[in-house]
């Protein structure tokens, strides 16, 4: 039978983190996953806790990162850009949630908040999670219009309204990766099978009417890894933070893989 072990220096060193404590009254303790390949004194990841003044602090989880970073360790590291659930950037699993930081709210979190990684991905630093397989993946899709049609300068590409509501609950993905990060096919196949964020990508330009290559995308897709490895769990659904449905778009292509074989 097969043994499946995490490698050694993955395991959480529960001796090794700090803790910032606060005399403010309305005060809440976050715990922070921290690793850095570069320190040669700490191989194994930690956890930092920091106590910090609800008062003096905005109402998101990323507030509370942005706080204790430029208050009590600048070395603390995490992705972050709009601060507005637009770029992706700050996806990190809170309370052991796959979510965005920067829409999440702190008085959402009872007790302690525990933030850690997207889970199953190499890490950088700290909280910030390896995604070149995720964007190389996303590249293979060719995510662009693929028309024969040349681009006239002059005049968009026209869309009917109903052709381009097609699009809805598709053009929203921000490539946050929450999705990919909570399938559990993902979790052991990530190399070779797609993932619901890259398949809901790959069914947005095969939904959309401007696009010529159909064919094409369905050919590149119909492959026991890239597409079959999906086990319909859902977890991808209830992960997303843009109330999306990767499950369904994923369910829509092998549905046009079928109909174009009846
Ligand atoms: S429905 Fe498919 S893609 Fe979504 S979590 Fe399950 S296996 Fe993964
Ligand atoms: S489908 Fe949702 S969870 Fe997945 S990458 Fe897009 S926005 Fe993020
Ligand atoms: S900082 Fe852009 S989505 Fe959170």
């Amino acid at each position: 039978m097969a043994e499946i072990r995490l490698p050694k220096n993955s395991v959480i060193d529960k001796k090794a983190g700090k803790v910032f404590k606060s005399r403010a009254k309305n005060k809440k303790m976050f715990e922070i996953y921290r690793y850095d390949p570069e320190d040669a004194q700490k191989t194994n990841p930690y956890i930092d806790k920091f106590e910090i003044d609800l008062d003096e602090c905005g109402p998101m989880v990323l507030d509370a990162l942005i706080k204790i970073k430029s208050d009590h360790d600048s070395s603390l590291t995490f992705r972050r850009s709009c601060r507005e659930g637009i770029c992706g950037s700050c996806a990190m699993n809170i309370d052991g949630t796959n979510t965005l930081a920067c829409t999440k709210s702190i008085s959402d979190c009872k007790g302690s908040v525990k933030i850690y990684p997207l889970p199953h991905m190499p890490v950088v630093k700290d909280l910030v999670p390896d995604l070149s397989v995720f964007y190389a993946q996303h590249k293979s899709i060719k995510p662009w219009i693929q028309s024969s049609e040349p681009e006239n300068p002059n005049q968009e590409r026209l869309q009917s309204p109903k052709q381009r509501e097609k699009l809805d609950g598709l053009y929203e993905c921000i490539l946050c990766a929450c999705c990919s990060t909570s399938c559990p096919s993902y979790w052991w196949n990530g190399d070779k099978y797609l993932g619901p964020a890259v398949l809901l990508q790959a069914y947005r330009w095969i939904a959309d009417s401007r696009d010529e290559a159909t064919a094409q995308r369905l050919d590149d897709l119909e492959d026991p890894f890239k597409l079959y490895r999906c086990h319909t769990i859902m977890n991808c659904t209830s992960a997303c933070p843009k109330g999306l449905n990767p499950a369904k778009a994923i369910g829509n292509i092998k549905q046009a893989i079928a109909a174009r074989k009846a």
